[in-house]
């Protein structure tokens, strides 16, 4: 069976202070790291043995995933002493891959994808290598692709300057950063340098007219950025919420303790052994980790609380994302913007009586700062 690289080394620079502390791809999306939900879904799709290409802060997603054992499947590493870059980092794991072909996927990447539907249309198409690509709105971002109507990629351009002749806000299909590729491709990628797939291989194929797109639809989201981690996971909140048939109860795990007059505005997701205490409000649009604690009388909406933070008396939270143990005081007020979110990473303490606002930029707080003033 195919087998699966997924990368996972990158810096997650744009996710700082999130990603100083957790690599981008385990950072939970909806109580899941996103790793996990990816990893999960290969399962479904038939694939057995899934390959991290991983560099920064490996340890923690080793530790993590450890022999894949835990899921049924064999989990294998590459050893990259520094980020190689995202074909480098495949070209490492070429003696892992066999048989013809592979799944090769940016582990950064929220999305509905059918893998087995994506490998078949690519043995339909023939070609060295197929790349999901899904619409959007402003493009410039990512890779954007020119795609004829045989589904042939004819022009594969990463990330144009914003100044560029062409490169405009208009919806264009992009690269969703997922691909089925031939194994004859790691023949164009040079050892031991970084080499990026999207600069360097895939416009080369896409020469050779050996390049096809795989439209996907539904949800898609890159969160490179907090407001796209964000956006992204209510995304799947709501969709989880749907598929529950709008039954808010079946998104609070039953272990979770629900104080008296607490008013919830769903979609709301509450993991295990959360304890929120009477008289508070939460939601729309939050998510709660395992073992986090609400004090009585908070309000908190359009938020994300990872793991085993405390959150005291009379908090009020919007807009905001609270990575593992914050402690939050009495009466605070922690507030984001329509076009900006307050990001707090973990072990940061909040005293009593403080407000944080972010204004035009995010706000964030590094991991272990203590805001007293
Ligand atoms: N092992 C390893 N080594 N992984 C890497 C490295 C590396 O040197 N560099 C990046 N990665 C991983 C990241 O962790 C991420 O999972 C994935 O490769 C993509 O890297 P990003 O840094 O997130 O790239 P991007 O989001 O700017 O652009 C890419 O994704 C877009 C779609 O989300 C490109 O593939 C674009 O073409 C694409 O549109
Ligand atoms: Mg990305």
């Amino acid at each position: 069976m195919t087998k699966a690289v997924i990368l996972s080394g990158g810096w997650g620079t744009r996710l700082r202070p999130l990603t100083c502390t957790i690599p981008k791809t385990l950072i939970p999306v909806v109580n899941i790291p996103l790793m996990e939900r990816t990893v999960v879904k290969l399962i479904r799709a038939g694939v057995k043995e899934i390959i991290l290409a991983v560099s920064v802060m490996s340890d923690q997603l080793k530790q993590y995933f450890g022999d894949g054992s835990k899921w049924g499947i064999k989990v294998l590493y590459t050893n990259e002493k520094e980020p190689m870059g995202t074909a480098g980092a495949v070209k490492l794991a070429e003696d892992l891959i066999d048989g013809d072909n592979f799944f090769m996927l940016n582990g950064d990447v929220i999305n509905n994808i059918d893998y087995a539907e994506m490998l078949a249309a690519h043995k339909k198409y023939g070609g060295l290598g197929t790349v999901s690509s899904y619409v959007v709105e402003d493009p410039r971002r990512y890779g954007t692709l020119v795609i004829n109507d045989q589904n042939r990629i004819e022009d594969f351009i990463e990330k144009q300057p914003i100044d560029a002749e062409g490169s405009e806000i208009k919806p264009m299909p992009i690269n969703a950063g997922t691909y089925m590729l031939e194994n004859e491709i790691l023949s164009y990628i040079e050892p031991n340098r970084p080499v990026s797939i999207e600069r360097e291989v895939f416009p080369k194929i896409t020469e050779q007219g050996k390049l096809y797109a795989y439209e996907i639809s539904g949800i898609w989201k890159d969160i490179g950025l907090p407001e796209d981690f964000i956006s992204g996971s209510f995304m799947l909140l709501n969709q989880m919420y749907n598929e529950a048939d709008n039954n808010q109860s079946k998104l609070i795990d039953s272990s979770s303790t629900i104080g008296s007059n607490v008013k919830i505005t769903p979609p709301v997701c509450i993991d295990k052994d959360v304890v929120i205490e009477s008289d508070s409000n939460i939601g729309p649009n939050v998510i709660i980790g395992k073992e986090s604690y609400i004090g009585p009388n908070c309000e908190i909406s359009n938020s994300i609380l990872f793991n085993n933070s405390g959150i005291s008396t009379n908090v009020k939270i919007d807009r905001t994302i609270i990575a593992d143990y914050c402690k939050i005081g009495e009466n605070v007020v922690i507030k984001g913007t329509e076009k900006s979110l307050v990001v707090l990473s973990t072990f940061v303490t909040v005293a009593d009586n403080i407000t944080l606002q972010s204004g035009d930029e995010n706000f964030g707080v590094c991991h272990h700062e203590s805001i007293k003033e």
